[in-house]
């Protein structure tokens, strides 16, 4: 068995409510999925990353968990679930599921409990606190806008919710919390998983003190020194891999917002002893601005150069990468660091898979990114489903702090819905994800961009997709060459090289619409691995022009 499988995998994300819905319920679900398996096993993928799947009730579309140990009614069934295993096991595809344990649904029955009464078994399952001088504890602000304490009437004392306040942390200090999170995790191992993304696992461990924080400190309103990568961390995860982890052959990766280079490297120490790799975030929070994500701030090519060359320097060798431009949190990626309109959409698209995939890391491909989805732009508030964009709408253009006309476009850029618009599949009605009314709009240029009209076409986005991850199962520098930046100053060009014994591979990406001189030559006698533009011309870089090149020295 190699170990270290996760290595050479590409993993893909799935949202499941927007995926495939089978049942005309506007919902995405179980049996959608399963009905997609054989598109996935086309497009080579190793792992499903699902997100959260476990009942809820959905104020955070499942991040918001009642019962960890069954399914969503509008998702399908356990047995849904088994046979969706089965049907990816029988595909040689592994399922990763969604770990959310820093907090759960205030309807869960653990909270149930613990609000009860301050003596109930269960009141130390979260965390409660006292008033001070009859307000909230300390200044922490949600990460969906408001105070991160809800006063709950029945016994008079503040809980703390990072999130929405349908969201109460849960007290990892508690040693039986702990205990209780470990057996639903080997419940799910034993039934045969193959892994977990860690939802928000950087935020267990809170300062005891609980200490104001300074305004504006982070993403989590004032709280992230006292909250990201806290005190025990370490030591609740390398429990966590004895109790649970060690004893199965799983791929896991920490959603680590607030993480640091050397903090990753104990996260995902080669040693093994806590995860095998983590999302870090630097690259997704380049261009926020004084309100966070809510501004149109470009993102800065020099910086994203800077920060991802820093991160693929750093970790080698110590630790291992996960490499990721979007995920059902971020916009999409052809908008964002691409260019969405029609002539560019597929070239720049083409251009970032490149760029990521030649890197060091784990490639994490997000739903609809291998058929150049891109944003949906909504023009009012009230096509958002969204938790985050809509309570940060009101809260920002309410205080006045910003224009509801900016807003609106801050959103459009940054929303989290535009990665949740339903996957496009055909050009039939509903880009045919349902048959009944979507929970949220189909993107209008379904028409144009989706699956049946890519997967047979050996110039599409999808077909492109599906050759870099067959490029990484063929040549092992992919995985483990050395990474060196090339042209650090230059503000269009991103290329690098991986070096693997006598191997050389060079990667240039151009990020502009610009037609460029380009100081880096091509070998003459490379292998071309992949391109974007069916020719190539020495010392000219064409718009959104990618090419990857392999030369061997003598
Ligand atoms: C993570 C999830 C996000 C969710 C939050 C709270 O950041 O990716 O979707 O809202 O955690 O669980
Ligand atoms: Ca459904």
């Amino acid at each position: 068995m190699n170990k270290q499988w996760w290595k050479s995998s590409v993993v893909y994300q799935i949202y499941p409510r927007s995926f495939m819905d089978s049942n005309g319920d506007g919902i995405g679900d179980l049996n959608g999925i399963i009905r997609k398996l054989d598109y996935l096993k086309e497009l080579g993928v190793d792992v499903l990353w699902i997100s959260p799947i476990y009942k809820s009730p959905n104020d955070d579309n499942g991040y918001d968990i009642s019962d960890y140990q069954d399914i969503m009614d509008e998702f399908g069934t356990m047995e849904d679930f088994d046979r969706l295993l089965a049907g990816a096991h029988e595909r040689k595809i592994k399922i990763m599921m969604d770990l959310v344990v820093n907090h759960t649904s205030d309807e869960h029955p653990w909270f149930q409990e613990s609000r009860k009464s301050k003596d109930n078994p269960y009141r130390d399952f979260y965390i409660w606190r006292d008033p001070v001088d009859g307000k909230e504890p300390n200044n922490w602000g949600a990460c969906f806008g408001g105070s991160a304490w809800e006063l709950d009437e029945q016994t008079g004392m503040y809980y703390l919710h990072l999130f929405s306040k349908k969201q109460p942390d849960l007290n990892w200090e508690n040693d039986e919390v702990r205990r209780r999170i470990y057996e639903m995790m080997n419940w799910w191992c034993e039934k045969g998983i193959d892994g977990f993304r860690m939802d928000v696992i950087s935020l267990l461990s809170k300062v005891q003190t609980f200490p104001d924080g300074e305004k504006g400190d982070g993403l989590y309103g004032n709280s992230d020194p006292y909250v990201c990568n806290g005190p025990r961390i370490h030591e609740f995860l390398q429990e966590m891999n004895r109790e649970v982890l060690s004893k199965y052959d799983l791929i896991t990766v920490g959603e680590t917002s607030g993480v640091t280079v050397e903090q990753a490297k104990k996260y995902a120490n080669l040693d093994g002893s806590e995860l095998n790799m983590v999302f870090q975030f630097e690259h997704a929070f380049l261009n926020n601005g004084p309100y966070g994500k809510w501004t149109d701030n470009p993102v800065p090519l020099p910086e994203l150069k800077e920060v991802l060359s820093k991160w693929q320097t750093e970790l080698e060798g110590k630790a291992w990468n996960s490499l990721y431009w979007d995920n059902h949190d971020q916009p999409r990626a052809v908008s964002r660091y691409g260019n969405d309109s029609p002539r560019y959409r597929e070239v720049s698209a083409k251009m970032l898979a490149t760029c990521l995939h030649m890197m060091q890391g784990t490639p994490y491909i997000y739903q609809g990114e291998e058929l150049g989805m891109t944003n949906i732009y909504f023009e009012s508030i009230d096509d958002y489903k969204d938790i985050e964009c809509i309570d940060n709408y009101y809260e920002l253009t309410g205080s006045g702090l910003i224009s509801k006309e900016d807003m609106i476009r801050y959103l459009g850029l940054r929303g989290r819905d535009n990665a949740r618009t339903p996957m496009q599949w055909d050009d039939t009605e509903n880009a045919g994800f349902t048959t009944g009314t979507p929970w949220l709009k189909v993107n209008p240029n379904y028409k144009q961009i989706n699956a049946a009209s890519q997967v047979h076409d050996e110039n599409s986005v999808f077909s492109y997709y599906k050759k870099l991850i067959s490029l990484r199962k063929q040549y092992p520098i992919i995985i483990d060459g050395h990474y060196e930046l090339l042209l650090p100053e230059d503000d269009k060009i991103f290329a690098y090289t991986r070096t693997l014994g006598k191997e050389k591979l060079l990667v240039i990406c151009n990020f502009s619409e610009e037609t460029l001189d380009c100081p880096l030559g091509l070998p003459e006698h490379g292998e071309l691995l992949i391109a974007n533009y069916e020719t190539q011309e020495d010392g000219v870089l064409k718009p959104y022009e990618a090419i990857a090149v392999l030369t061997t020295e003598e």
